[in-house]
């Protein structure tokens, strides 16, 4: 009855081995769909690593056996130290850049020279975008994908296949045919600002790191140890070129570059084929009108010859070949001063550094400030410790370039170091909140051991920053979405003193003189602005009419309508660190009741060891415990708990069931020690199926799903004649099993 015991990797025989691959395979493929299609993970983090490191043992033992699809991607596991390296079959290059349009009318010249074609010969040239990513190098063998590399120094880059398996555009397999038996496609790796956005967004509700800009944010996520990790990014990949072949694509760029969109790459679908200068030149432009509204970072056009025997003729010179120039676009960059360092205190009590600046016009907009994300950043440190700005750190009376590329947010992008004013001493990041005078502390994350790299206030709710930033993020759309009652309401209502805590929000009404003297007071404010602004300085007195507020009866009815919130809103909108909206979820799917979330949250608050009383749920790591943990542990918010329960009543988690298995309408009972789940989400699984799951066996019962240790219960549904069946068997049936 207890899970199959896996044999020892070194007593399979070469079929059993073959076999366990197989089943590995398609068993490790299953979950990374439903981990991060669905969000639906059935088994824990270390079951799932389990999986994976017994698929790695066994291709080691037998490497010849290794699948093409193998969930590895590799010979042999990558060691657990950075990345294996691979060197190049032919070097990565990089490009001569051109930066003028008479930079680009020499480099046809040049070329024509070359040839010896007389002025009016045209030789014809590809010109596409520049993508500011990475580029990689992705190895196929009659048409699998064996290896990818990063660029590296051009020689030598690092084996990343696993981690650009999981990119969507790289095919696993080419489609099509006539694909060369052995050939590395080359393309850049990107992330989309969009895919940024969310990134930055999901991080800063989670409390989790900063990220600089989309170009570095690619990177790091390209050097995970773990896959998944990078698979969560959604990166994308332009195949454009290629290193080693077998063979020739094709006898031009152009038509070699289409042959890998019929082989299951995304091509730049702004590539064309031009003869003369003015064509590359208008094309020039035309992508840079578009670059704005492409989504993602370019840098320029980049020209090269069509003709392949061509660009063999003309050749290389050191590291960049002769047939192909990058056409830069001019940065849009200004120089100003930084007047002052001002920090902002978040809702998790980062202190974000923001510089103030002379206003300076960059790229056609007025640019005040910039962030400078944190303290490392400020010395010129990212956040793998690794120089940017060539290491300079940045000082207030300094003056700095900055740059805004596309429609990413400013950035500074060097500082001038010759005009720092003498005197001028590097900045420290203060160590003590500036808006409620805690302490402020850099954490060290427990994983990693690292120091993170943001300092935050350890002021909690006592900080005014954070929780008016808490009560903003209480009533936001995801969480308890209360209409009418924005981050502006929000900020009024707390200044004047009408709230403090969330509670305070459900009793709004009982102030409503109060709340309607803020709202009046604002009006009056914002006319006054607005007769200013026309030049009039005369005070506007507001009429009868303007004076009655309509919005307060639905303002308060709004409020009203979300007194009975779901739970995972409810639990996401209290903002507890690193509890995400899908965090949320899976807390409200395991303890289904408020109630129950809370009595387990304090038990653990006081346990010696709180994983001990948390139950073991997927999707939830050592984090999240330990600011499950904290957030209990905080007597604050016990108050702030009571008091927003006396308002409020989290409905328990409902289920969607799907009535259509096999287990629907049927009672469960699960008795003994489940192994791969634990009770809560056995019980939630049930529950979605339809089921219903009973403590005790009765004649109503219908199954017993039996575990190691079970007694009683299951004497008595064997007296009674009930099904019983274990652990694996109730996977099969709830469709979960192999
Ligand atoms: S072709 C032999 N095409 O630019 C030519 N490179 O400065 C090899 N890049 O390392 C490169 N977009 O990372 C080529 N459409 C494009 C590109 C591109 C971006 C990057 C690539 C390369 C760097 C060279």
């Amino acid at each position: 009855m207890a899970t199959r015991k896996p044999k020892a990797v070194d007593s399979l025989s070469r079929e059993e081995a073959a076999e366990e691959l197989d089943r590995l395979a398609s068993e490790i493929a299953a979950h990374d769909r439903r981990y991060h299609q669905q969000d639906a993970p059935v088994i824990s983090d270390a079951e799932y690593d389990e999986l994976r490191k017994r698929n790695a043992a066994i291709e080691a033992r037998f490497p010849d056996l290794t699948r093409e699809d193998s969930p590895t991607g590799v010979v042999g596991a990558p060691p657990a130290e950075g990345f294996a390296k691979v060197r190049h079959a032919v070097p990565m290059l990089s490009l001569a850049k051109a930066y003028t349009d008479e930079d680009v009318v020499e480099f046809l010249e040049r070329a024509k020279r070359f040839f010896e074609k007389d002025a009016d010969f045209n030789i014809a040239f590809t010109a596409e975008p520049k993508i500011d990513g990475l580029s990689a190098s992705l190895r196929y063998e009659k048409g699998v994908f064996v290896q990818g590399a990063t660029r590296g120094d051009g020689t030598v880059g690092e084996d990343i296949t696993a981690n650009l398996k999981t990119i969507a555009d790289i095919p696993h397999r080419l489609k099509g045919a006539g694909w060369p038996d052995v050939i590395e496609i080359r393309g850049e790796v990107y992330m989309t600002y969009a895919e940024f956005q969310a990134l930055k967004e999901r991080s800063a509700a989670a409390g989790g790191q900063d990220y600089v800009n989309p170009r570095n944010t690619a990177a790091g996520s390209l050097r995970q140890k773990d896959p998944a990790v990078t698979a969560s990014r959604n990166l994308k990949f332009f195949a454009y070129a290629w290193g080693y072949t077998t063979e020739d694509p094709a006898p031009t760029q152009f038509e070699s570059v289409q042959k890998f969109a019929g082989w299951g790459f995304r091509i730049s679908p702004l590539m064309i084929r031009a003869k003369s200068v003015d064509e590359l030149i208008a094309h020039y432009r035309l992508i840079e009108a578009q670059r704005s509204t492409l989504g993602y970072d370019i840098d320029g056009v980049v020209y090269k010859v069509d003709q392949l025997d061509l660009q063999r003729r003309w050749g290389f010179v050191t590291g960049e070949p002769r047939w192909a120039i990058a056409h830069k676009f001019p940065a849009e960059q200004a120089t100003t001063t930084v007047r002052g360092i001002d920090i902002q205190v978040g809702r998790t009590g980062t202190l974000a550094p923001v510089a103030r600046l002379d206003p300076v016009s960059v790229g056609g907009v007025t640019v005040v400030n910039v962030t400078l994300h944190n303290e490392d950043y400020i010395e010129g440190k990212d956040s793998n410790g690794q120089p940017i700005r060539d290491g300079k750190d940045i000082r207030i009376g300094d003056t700095v370039i900055i740059q805004r590329a596309g429609d990413v947010i400013p950035q500074i992008v060097d500082v001038v170091i010759e005009k720092r004013p003498k005197g001028a001493v590097a900045y420290t990041m203060p160590h003590a909140c500036p808006v409620c005078g805690s302490p402020a502390t850099r954490e060290i994350n427990e994983k990693t051991g690292k120091e993170d790299s943001r300092r935050r206030c350890t002021g909690e709710l006592i900080c005014p920053a954070q929780a008016v930033e808490a009560l903003r993020h209480f009533v936001s759309r995801g969480a308890m979405d209360i209409e009418g009652l924005g981050a502006e309401n929000i900020d009024l209502f707390f200044n004047a003193g009408l709230i403090r805590t969330a509670a305070d929000i459900f009793t709004l009404k009982e102030r409503r003189a109060a709340v309607q003297q803020a709202l009046f007071e604002r009006r009056e404010a914002q006319a006054r602005e607005r007769e200013a602004a026309k030049g009039a300085a005369r005070k506007k007195v507001l009429s009868a009419e303007e004076r009655t507020y309509e919005g307060l009866d639905k303002l308060f009815a709004a409020i009203d309508a979300r007194r009975e919130p779901e739970l995972d809103r409810f639990i996401f909108a209290l903002g507890i660190r690193h509890v995400g909206d899908t965090t949320a979820a899976v807390l409200a799917k395991t303890f289904s009741t408020v109630e129950e979330f809370i009595r387990v949250g304090k038990e653990a608050a006081t346990a010696d060891d709180p994983h001990t009383v948390f139950p073991s749920i997927n999707g939830i790591g050592d984090t999240v415990v330990g600011a499950l943990t904290d957030f209990f542990g905080n007597e604050r918010n016990d108050a702030v708990l009571d008091a927003l329960l006396e308002q409020v009543t989290p409905k328990p988690y409902v289920v969607t069931v799907s009535a259509d298995s096999v287990v629907a309408g049927k009672t469960v009972v699960f008795t003994g020690s489940l192994e791969k789940m634990s009770r809560s989400e056995a019980k939630a699984m049930a529950e979605r199926l339809g089921a219903k799951v009973a403590g005790s066996v009765s004649a109503k019962t219908d199954l017993v799903v039996a575990g190691p240790g079970a007694g009683s219960k299951l004497k008595s549904a064997t007296e009674l004649g009930i099904e019983v069946i274990d652990e694996d068997e109730w996977l099969r049936r709830a469709g979960q099993g192999s």
